[in-house]
């Protein structure tokens, strides 16, 4: 059995290991109840082996869907509620007139990645019968909930989302937010304590006291306003275009698109999102100085000049002009986010190494994160960068390989950090694997980690 084979093995005994009956949790500890775009991470991984997992995945996230359409950025376990801080009873979500009926949720959302979820999934399923009453199903659902971006996140029709928190870019303490988030005083804050130190992760790996007081001046703040989506518009101090939040819609627009082609349904309204979108990244989040995309602070009127590895991410929408990419490139395959055939390093490091707040151990402030260089290989790929991509993911593989199936790593030292047994790294594993181990002549080990 080769290497890769016997990873694959592991990488499903994780989800097995997190698989909780109609979804996955992405950890056993850390992380108890469903999260937004870690299910649609996942759902990838299960396509490859397992279509009626990687359905149901998306199914039983989209029972939550809120009523304005908005995807809830964790929909509760309601076995474990006091297992996680800001828990359900924290979140006080049925205030608003918009939440589910039968499930409890947070009141953010996260990045879109559904829609290119599951189209993977319609492309890869065994029966294709099944996956296409699938993507009946949750076409309409997935509609909604890109409207709701358009409607509710994009007040000057500029083509362009904003989050309204960190924890809604899904890089809760990126450097990314320092500036936005150091203007807010956090005054009149309720007692709380945080769980997250608890859990066998140390705290030079996790957001900081002062990080978290900011989260939760951001939430009672929703709270007050009953989650009602123009009145927080109004007094919300972080509202931020997110170059990673737009560049995942851009492209499950477009995946979004393909679906309803595949239903005989009208996509011109979402063709026009993904135009919209992609020409606005360009217009507004193209940084010419620094060659690559940065976000755009809406209440600080001007741009964030600090360069993450998500300020590549638009690669992975098709939003740059070949010319631009070029230019990325340049940047991406340099000293500061580890140079292709660099040995003395791995890629794709979250921030500049040679950024002043890089920090190698701390969660989005320097580790390489699996589902961030699964975005960036895709689009590395697309853009003919084709050996920068294989080392990307040769750097996926040696990172697993040696060090586990870790939430993150150290991009010098390559140890894993944060939770171990991190269900997105798993499946986004299985996905990179995936023609490889199809195209083996082992067909037993074959069928017996992807099916027939
Ligand atoms: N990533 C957050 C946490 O650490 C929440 O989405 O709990």
């Amino acid at each position: 059995m080769s290497n890769i084979s016997e990873l694959a093995l592991d990488a499903k005994a994780v989800l097995d290991k997190n698989w909780l009956g109609t979804y996955t949790r992405p950890s056993p500890r850390l992380y108890p109840h469903q999260w937004n775009w870690d299910s649609g991470f996942i759902a990838i991984g299960y396509s490859t082996y397992d279509q009626d997992r990687a359905q149901l995945e998306l199914t039983s996230l989209f029972k939550a869907q809120w009523k304005n359409g908005m995807v809830p950025h964790i929909v509760f376990n309601q076995k474990v509620p006091d297992d996680y801080f800001p828990g359900a009873k924290f979140w006080d979500s049925q205030r608003s007139e918009n939440t589910p009926e039968d499930y409890i949720t947070s009141g953010i959302t996260q990045p879109p990645i559904h829609a290119s979820s599951a189209l993977c999934i319609y492309e890869r399923a065994s029966d294709k019968e099944k996956a296409l009453k699938f993507l009946e199903h949750i076409y309409p659902k997935l509609l909604a909930s890109h409207r709701f971006f358009y409607n509710e996140r994009d007040p000057k029709n500029e083509g362009l989302v904003y989050i309204r928190h960190p924890w809604e870019s899904g890089l809760d303490n990126s450097p990314n937010w320092d500036n936005s988030l150091k203007k807010i005083t956090p005054q009149d804050l309720p007692e709380f304590k945080r769980k997250d130190l608890k859990k066998g992760v140390p705290s030079e790996q996790r957001p900081t006291d002062d990080d978290y007081n900011r989260y939760i001046y951001l939430l009672e703040l929703f709270k007050k306003h009953d989650y009602n989506e123009s009145d927080i518009l109004e007094e919300c101090p972080f509202l931020i275009q997110d170059t990673l939040m737009n560049s995942v819609l851009a492209k499950a627009d477009h995946d979004l698109a393909k679906i309803g082609k595949i239903l005989g349904e009208n996509v011109s309204e979402i063709i026009s999102w993904e135009e919209k979108t992609k020409n606005a990244i360009n217009r507004k989040l193209w940084h010419k100085g620094h060659g690559i995309y940065d976000d755009f602070d809406l209440k600080a009127d001007k741009m964030i000049e600090v360069d993450t590895a998500t300020g590549f991410s638009p690669l992975f929408s098709g939003a740059p002009s070949q010319n631009q990419a070029q230019k990325l490139y340049d940047y991406l395959d340099s000293k500061s986010f580890c140079k292709l055939h660099d040995n003395k390093c791995f890629s794709i490091p979250n921030y500049n190494m040679e950024g002043e707040y890089f920090e190698p151990l701390n969660y989005w402030r320097g580790p390489i994160w699996i589902n961030i260089n699964w975005m960036l290989h895709l689009g590395l790929l697309r853009y003919g960068f084709k050996d920068k991509a294989e080392s990307v993911k040769a750097d996926i593989i040696e990172l697993i390989r040696r060090f586990g199936f870790h939430e993150y790593f150290d991009p010098i030292k390559g140890i894993g950090y944060g939770s171990s047994n991190f269900s997105w790294t798993a499946a986004l594993f299985l996905d990179v694997v995936y023609e490889e181990i199809s195209n083996t002549s082992d067909k037993h080990r074959q069928n017996l980690i992807f099916g027939e």
